[in-house]
């Protein structure tokens, strides 16, 4: 017990119950105020400054003149002075803020002491203040928030201590009790400890679940018992830890897609997406193709992590229309969810036309009509609406077109009319194009022959041909070539030559010539002659192989030249063998006295047929001359009595042709005045001649001695059998055909000339020679031995020969001719017998006689 005056002791401090310190304070403090003047009051804390706390003087029983006069004074060990003594009105007020927890901290009951002096009497007096609590302090906590980390799947019943709170007022106004915020998970449970210090743990009461809220913010409030009540709050953070016990999840249960054809590798295709509820490593999820289908999963790739799938293969859409993949999503926990994706295939225009021919015609014939179908063709696309769909066309202009009665089928048809003729054959080259954009296409030629049809006839590039051929040529000697052309084909186009018949001086044109049916060679038959023929006109049919055949034809003219083949003749003076001839002159005769006048004619025409005469040998070259143009014989001096009566001239008559031919001939003339004279004469013409001619005439007669053997031998056979006929009478009703005949030996003769004794009768005659004339009338009037072993063209020849030559009366006329035996042909005129052996060479052929000095024809048979 230290209830006393001390000036050491600073705080009076109660170490005693509560009941047993308020009591001892009564006790105490009664005393002191009635020994001392020991005084109480009774505050509380917080008080503001200048408050009253108590009036000393009125209970100290003090004046305020004491006061004053003492010079009262508060004396106080406590360093800090709490109270003032207001002297002059005798009371107490606060000086300081008195804070109940600073000063006594958890004691009760709080007080300070303090002693008031007086003076003159010293007086002391203690004063005790005692400091009530009030609430002024609510709970606080150690800590400002409380963090959890509990996994979502700890179990209920988990508990988990709070951090606790302190309040530093006392009694009731301590702390009193926690509250925990509302939530669905913790409840709370308050304990105290055996210093009666409260403190709360939370207890799981539902388990946690991370996915639907990772984070509880929850509050733990303390609050004490003082009026008003005051509380203290702390946050309690609790993060819920992930356990994975979420599979992942696919945000769609089917993702589409579309992707082109040919799309390169690496191309996106879509992103398939997973979500996994949990978190952090629980939450990674993979992407997996399911596995099945290994080639349909090489065409695609997936980044596992992103989910993104590319294009890792060819896509072609003419294979796949729609690709199915099955994909699989996995976290790390090996949980999975699976899904699908649907792929579709734009289609490219990546396929061209494909053009397949049907049926194509190898050739078409020319004459086909317009509107005729030469080939059918398929035409294809792969690709799908327009990237697939046709047109069709042809290239370029060609008389086809193409028309589509089917889908997809085309025919090849004929525009217009054809001719293989202008254009054999046609590349048609057929455009297929689809619709797509670009557009492909595709060409395919197709090359159609025109097959000929015999529809142009051959044709000569003349309308005339002509030749020229020298008469003499060699049988077989080609002439002239044909060409006739035809613009058809092959067998329409093999042109053969034909020679139209017609007839040329009465024997077929194919006598005289013959054409190569398939050069067109023209070639002559046989020799011509152009002293018989000038010219042959015939027509030549050009024919083609087709069927039926087309002709055409041409003129051909071939003109035959002359050539100097015949050497003059001279008709007078008559060349006779044995007799002989001569001219008088009278020796009276004067200069320029016509003797004679040399006849010579010549077959040929033109300068072939131009005759000059020239004396060649004289016996007296002073005495004639001849006439170069006329041929005329003339003195050329007066006739003496010493001139020769017999007097021989040669004449030399020459064509003008190259080389020129030329005759002679031999002109007796007698220089006499008197017949006897002359014969005398010209009994004594030199023998040498005499003896030719017998030589010639003893030949002659040999031959007619042979041959009159064997005639008469054959006349015998033939007799007898004329006789036989004649029983029959079958012969005279029998009139045989002349048989053109040419001696067997005809070709050897060729060169040499032509038939001898065909004449050309063109006579020379010079006009002033009426003289000459009769001379030669003279002449006419002797005995003619004519040959001619061909035919009674012949005849009929000599006859004119002899009109022209013999005065007009001349009694010289053909009678009749006739064959006999097909062997002979005997002519009778008035003074001679002809008789022609057809079939024996001509120098043996032919004998005549002038009738009455011969043979009567019986005798000669
Ligand atoms: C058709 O084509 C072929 C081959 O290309 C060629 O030889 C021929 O000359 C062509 N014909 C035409 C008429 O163009
Ligand atoms: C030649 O052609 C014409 C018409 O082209 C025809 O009348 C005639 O018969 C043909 N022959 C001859 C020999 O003219």
């Amino acid at each position: 017990m230290a209830c006393g005056i001390g000036p050491q002791s600073g705080r009076v401090k109660w170490r005693f119950g509560f009941t047993q310190n308020l009591l001892r304070y009564f006790l105490l403090c009664h005393l002191v105020f009635f020994v001392t003047g020991h005084i109480r009051y009774s505050i509380p804390e917080e008080m503001r400054k200048g408050s009253l706390i108590g009036n000393v003087a009125q209970d100290l029983g003090l004046d305020l003149k004491r006061l004053r006069s003492g010079r009262a004074r508060i004396v106080s060990a406590e360093s800090v002075q709490y109270v003032e003594l207001k002297a002059d009105k005798g009371i107490l007020t606060v000086k300081e803020r008195i804070d109940r927890e600073q000063l006594c901290g958890g004691t009760t009951p709080c007080s300070f002491s303090f002693e008031m002096i007086l003076e003159n009497p010293m007086e002391l007096h203690q004063i005790t203040v005692e400091i009530t609590d009030i609430n002024d302090h609510s709970p606080t906590f150690e800590t400002e928030k409380n963090n959890f980390d509990i996994s979502e799947s700890a179990t209920a019943g988990a508990r988990f201590s709070l951090t606790s709170a302190e309040d530093p007022d006392v009694g009731v106004n301590g702390l009193r009790e926690y509250f925990l915020s509302e939530n669905d998970n913790f409840i709370l449970k308050q304990h105290s400890n055996a210093e009666g210090k409260k403190y709360a743990e939370m207890v799981l009461e539902k388990p946690l679940d991370r996915e639907t809220k990772p984070n509880l913010f929850l509050k733990l409030i303390a609050v004490d018992g003082g009026t008003p009540q005051r509380s203290g709050t702390v946050n309690i953070n609790v993060v819920v830890l992930d356990v994975n016990d979420n599979a992942p999840v696919f945000n769609q249960t089917v993702y589409k897609a579309s992707v082109s054809e040919n799309a390169p590798k690496n191309t996106y295709v879509t992103t398939v997406n997973a979500s996994d509820a949990d978190f952090g490593s629980n939450s990674i999820v993979t992407f997996h193709f399911s596995d099945g289908n290994s080639a349909l999963n090489s065409l695609f790739r997936m980044d596992q992590i992103s989910g993104m799938i590319y294009i890792n293969g060819e896509i072609d859409y003419e294979k796949d229309k729609k690709f199915e993949l099955r994909i699989n999503a996995k976290d790390q926990g090996g949980l999975t969810d699976s899904s699908k994706v649907v792929i579709e295939v734009i289609d490219l225009n990546d396929n061209p036309p494909v053009i397949s021919v049907m049926s194509f015609t190898d050739a078409v014939s020319e004459d086909s009509p317009p509107g005729t179908t030469v080939g059918i063709i398929n035409v294809k696309d792969l690709d799908s609406a327009d990237n697939g769909q046709v047109s069709c066309k042809i290239e370029g202009t060609v008389p086809f077109k193409i028309k589509s009665n089917l889908k997809n089928y085309y025919n090849l048809i004929t525009d217009s009319v054809l001719d293989r003729e202008s254009v054999s054959e046609y590349n048609i080259t057929v455009v297929a194009t689809d619709a797509g954009i670009p557009p492909l296409s595709a060409k395919s030629t197709f090359n159609l022959k025109l097959s000929d049809v015999n529809d142009n006839a051959p044709t000569f590039s003349q309308n005339v041909y002509s030749a020229f051929i020298k008469e003499n040529n060699s049988p077989g000697l080609s002439v002239l070539t044909l060409i006739a052309k035809d613009p058809d084909a092959n067998q329409n186009a093999r042109v053969s030559y034909i020679l139209e018949d017609i007839n040329v001086g009465g024997s077929p044109i194919s006598e005289y010539v013959s054409i190569n049916a398939a050069s067109g060679v023209i070639q002559a038959v046989r020799s011509f002659d152009y002293e018989q023929i000038k010219e042959l006109l015939f027509v030549v049919k050009t024919q083609d192989g087709g069927s039926p055949p087309l002709s055409s034809n041409v003129t051909v003219k071939i003109l035959i030249q002359d050539q100097n083949d015949n050497p003059p003749q001279v008709l007078y003076p008559v060349q006779t063998g044995g007799s002989v001839v001569a001219e008088m002159v009278p020796r009276s005769a004067d200069v320029g006295y016509l003797v004679t006048k040399v006849v010579a004619v010549d077959v040929d025409s033109g300068q072939n047929a131009w005759l000059s005469y020239k004396l060649q040998k004289a016996t007296d070259r002073a005495l004639f001359e001849v006439g170069s143009q006329n041929g005329e014989i003339r003195t050329i001096r007066q006739v003496t009595d010493k001139d020769a009566v017999k007097q021989r001239l040669t004449v030399i008559v020459e064509d003008n042709g190259q080389p020129s031919r030329s005759a002679t001939v031999i002109v007796n003339v007698a220089v006499a005045d008197s017949f006897p004279e002359v014969l005398s004469e010209f009994t004594d013409f030199p023998h040498d001649k005499e003896y030719n001619d017998n030589l010639t005439f003893y030949l002659v007669l040999a031959l007619a001695v042979v041959s009159f053997l064997f005639i008469t031998c054959l006349v015998v056979i033939i007799s007898v059998k004329i006789y036989r006929w004649r029983q029959s009478r079958i012969l005279y009703h029998s009139n045989l055909p002349v048989i053109p005949y040419y001696p067997p030996r005809y070709s050897d003769t060729l060169g040499t000339g032509t038939l001898p004794h065909v004449y050309n009768y063109e006579v020379c005659r010079t006009t002033d020679s009426r003289k000459s004339d009769n001379k030669f009338g003279g002449a006419g009037g002797q005995n003619v031995l004519i040959m001619d072993p061909s035919s009674t063209g012949t005849m009929q020849l000599i006859q004119s020969e002899k009109n022209i030559l013999d005065e007009p009366d001349s009694p010289l006329e053909v009678s009749s001719c006739d064959y006999y035996q097909r062997a002979f042909l005997y002519c009778i005129d008035e003074s001679i017998l002809h008789v022609y052996m057809s079939n024996i060479d001509m120098a043996f052929a032919v004998f005549s006689t002038t009738v009455g000095t011969a043979p009567v024809l019986s005798d000669f048979f």
